[in-house]
């Protein structure tokens, strides 16, 4: 691939996906980068898993075709413990699924007591019932699915404000107590989550290990695309597309260009969950 600049599309239902794209980028500063946030069906926790399968095929073979990527991140756990295996059914691009990092919680625990903090479609999905069951067999899990947490990091890098009481009311259940074991590990099962950190630090009940598939992630795309190339020109500016008509503010753009990305597009495409995964070219 000498000389020629990789493009990585990331995509999620909203701004979480930027958690995921920062560790990427700085793995491959040479590369191009197109984020698609599916603002227009935000939050994708709520809805049914057909739909939702639909609804993402729809979104990235649309994005796929019109930016034609090397790879593409589904920067979203509520989307990849689902849609993986049809995504990967129709596009003969590599993909790279982000799914809860349960494994490194149960390994880094000591009190052995675990926390998954996710959507409430995540929480349900039966691939996080196979990883708890699969590497976290010697811990006790909680799973807490934090209904407006996700909406809350929306707002905040919106530049609205969200009382630290209301997000304290969307963690507190992942703090446990059983007997002398506290919870020490809670798994960020929800890449808007990162963006909210500084507040989860400073309203936890206690301190925690906080377990972000971030980086894991990115090393996973040096190992698919390669290190970075220095013989490459500088990659450009980054483009980003919403789905939700007239999403763009000044401040979200703001928000987005400190991640890189200073191209802002609506992705034109219709509304909806149920948008048919044909039927609509772009
Ligand atoms: N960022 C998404 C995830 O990682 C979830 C947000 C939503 O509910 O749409 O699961």
């Amino acid at each position: 691939m000498s000389g020629k600049r990789p493009t990585i599309l990331v995509f999620d239902s909203g701004v979480g996906g930027l958690t995921v794209l920062a560790p990427i980028r700085q793995a491959r500063p040479d590369a191009d980068y197109v984020y698609v946030g599916d603002t227009a069906c935000f939050p994708y926790g709520d809805l049914p898993e057909q739909q939702l399968i639909d609804r993402v095929t729809a979104v990235i073979t649309a994005m796929a075709d019109r930016f034609k990527p090397d790879l593409i991140v589904v920067a979203c756990h509520t989307a990849s413990t689902l849609v993986l295996p049809e995504l990967r059914s129709r596009l003969a691009i590599p993909i790279i699924g982000t799914v809860p990092a349960i494994k490194p919680a149960a390994e880094q625990s000591k009190s052995k007591l675990v926390t998954v903090l996710a959507t409430q479609g995540t929480v349900k999905r039966d691939y996080t019932a196979g990883l708890i069951r699969d590497y976290a067999s010697d811990c006790d899990v909680t799973l807490v699915s934090a209904r407006l947490l996700a909406g809350h990091a929306e707002a905040v890098l919106r530049g609205e404000h969200v009382e630290d009481a209301a997000i304290l009311k969307e963690i507190a259940p992942a703090f446990v107590t059983k007997g002398e074991r506290r919870t020490d590990c809670i798994v960020l099962a929800c890449t808007h989550y990162p963006l909210l950190m500084d507040v989860f630090e400073r309203v936890a009940p206690w301190p925690v290990q906080w377990i972000d598939p971030a980086p894991a992630i990115a090393r996973r795309v040096v190992q698919l695309l390669g290190e970075s190339k220095t013989d490459t020109a500088p990659s450009k500016a980054g483009i980003a597309l919403l789905t939700q008509e007239s999403g763009w503010t000044a401040a979200l753009e703001k928000a987005f260009a400190t991640y890189g990305l200073d191209r802002f597009l609506n992705a034109s495409l219709p509304d909806g969950p149920n948008v048919p995964a044909k039927g609509f070219g772009v």
